[in-house]
């Protein structure tokens, strides 16, 4: 990137610059990084990362920043943008922002990497994000792993972790500071996404694969602007349900830990030992790990028609079987599939509200989009929102004065 004629900075796109004004508002001086993480959609894998198995997400073309510059007296002062609000704690700091929550999610991250012996040094500067918040495409995810890379650039520490100990602690502050009990996908793809790429992930060992994203197909996302009030209760029970399933499935089956070590011959064969309710869900389980490694070989062969066919069944064993859809998340899938481009559609994220995601053939894209605004809008009386997306690049910090280039994780 060339530098700015006139102010020696980086050239900057039009997002930043907005931001860098948000600073210029607020701070004297300049900043020295931008840090950028995306929020993320799943293409297959649903409910599946907690049970130690398999996704298919790609990072979004949105995502959360942080520009920023480092301070010698190990505070963070941040001002977000859109919330129109501060953060300022000490690092090392347990004591949680009694009025809001976003700070929470910056102050865990920093508390975790300090766990993972990580010296860490102040900044301060401005959040900015332009991923739906409360939509399911993982905003909390992309402010955490922002906030984790400006904690490790300040620090002149970001050579220091890999993408997945980084997305391991961010899922942590998560888990334990802000108390969602999440599983790793989010934060994950987040670190480690890559432009025109899904990333197949073993969220056991956290293993992954890069799978090429065709270029004869497309993803559109429909926001139903549903709220999800339902998402935390029920995500905690149903992560109950497939641990009692697995602790019934072990008193026959001693070598499994997870859902992830169970076949559906073996699920099949011991049925008898599970309430309907529990079974339902492990089967949604062990069917949708199938799905996705079907997915990724049906992607290969570039066979789009049971790349859809496998998103419609997972979208259905969602529905009747893990009982995570909703009114608005069927009508919008349904208004997906009334335009012929579309290839397939599903529920994205932990469900009850939130999005939905299609895959449609390439060229259709502004069409499909029109048709779900018309046929959702009739429907449900709400305008959804709908965004064409592309497979994007995961995290990274952009030093704003040098030629150094960015940091992508290895
Ligand atoms: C949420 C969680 C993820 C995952 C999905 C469901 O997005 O943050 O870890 O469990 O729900 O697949």
């Amino acid at each position: 990137m060339p530098p700015n004629q006139t102010d020696g900075y980086m050239q900057l796109d039009k997002r930043t610059q907005q931001i860098l004004d948000g600073f210029d508002a607020h701070f004297e001086g300049k900043p020295t990084h931008l840090a950028i993480a995306p929020g993320r959609v799943n293409l297959i894998g649903e409910h599946t990362d907690y049970n130690d198995g398999f996704v298919l997400p790609v990072a979004l073309d949105r995502d959360v920043r942080v520009l920023f510059r480092p301070r010698a007296d190990g505070r963070v002062r941040l001002y977000a943008l859109e919330f129109d609000s501060w953060a300022d704690f000490a690092i090392g700091s347990e004591e949680r922002d009694s009025g809001q929550l976003w700070p929470n999610y910056v102050q865990g991250v920093g508390l975790a990497l300090a766990e993972l012996g990580v010296q860490l040094k102040g900044f301060e500067g401005i959040v900015s994000g332009n991923v739906p918040r409360g939509s399911g495409l993982s905003s909390s995810a992309a402010l955490e792993i922002s906030a984790a890379k400006a904690f490790l650039a300040a620090a002149n520490e970001i050579h220091t972790l890999t993408g997945p100990q980084i997305a391991r602690a961010a899922q942590k502050a998560e888990n334990e500071f802000v108390g969602v009990n999440c599983g790793i996908m989010d934060q994950f793809i987040s670190t480690l996404g890559e432009d025109g790429h899904a990333l197949l992930i073993d969220c056991r060992s956290l293993d992954y694969q890069r799978v090429p994203f065709p270029d004869g197909v497309s993803l559109v996302i429909g926001n139903t602007k549903a709220s999800r009030s339902l998402a935390g209760s029920a995500y905690n029970e149903r992560r109950g349900q497939c641990e009692e399933g697995v602790r019934l499935l072990r008193t026959v089956l001693p070598s499994i830990t997870a859902l992830r070590d169970v076949g559906r011959s073996q699920l099949e064969a011991h049925k008898s030992l599970l309430s309907d309710i529990v079974y339902r869900r492990c089967l949604h389980v062990v069917s949708e790990n199938e799905r996705v490694q079907d997915a990724v070989a049906a992607l290969a062969k570039g066979d789009f028609k049971m790349v859809g066919q496998l998103m419609d069944a997972s979208h259905a064993s969602l529905r009747d079987d893990y009982e995570v859809s909703s009114g608005a998340l069927d009508s919008m899938v349904e208004a997906m599939h009334s335009h012929p481009g579309c290839l397939g559609a599903r529920l994205t994220g932990a469900g009850f509200g939130g999005c939905a995601v299609a895959l449609v053939q390439a060229g259709t894209e502004k069409e499909v989009r029109e048709t779900v605004r018309e046929r959702y809008a009739k429907a449900m009386n709400v305008w959804p929102e709908v965004y064409i997306s592309a497979p994007s690049s995961g995290a990274r910090v952009l030093p704003l004065f040098s030629g150094e280039g960015d940091d992508r994780q290895a």
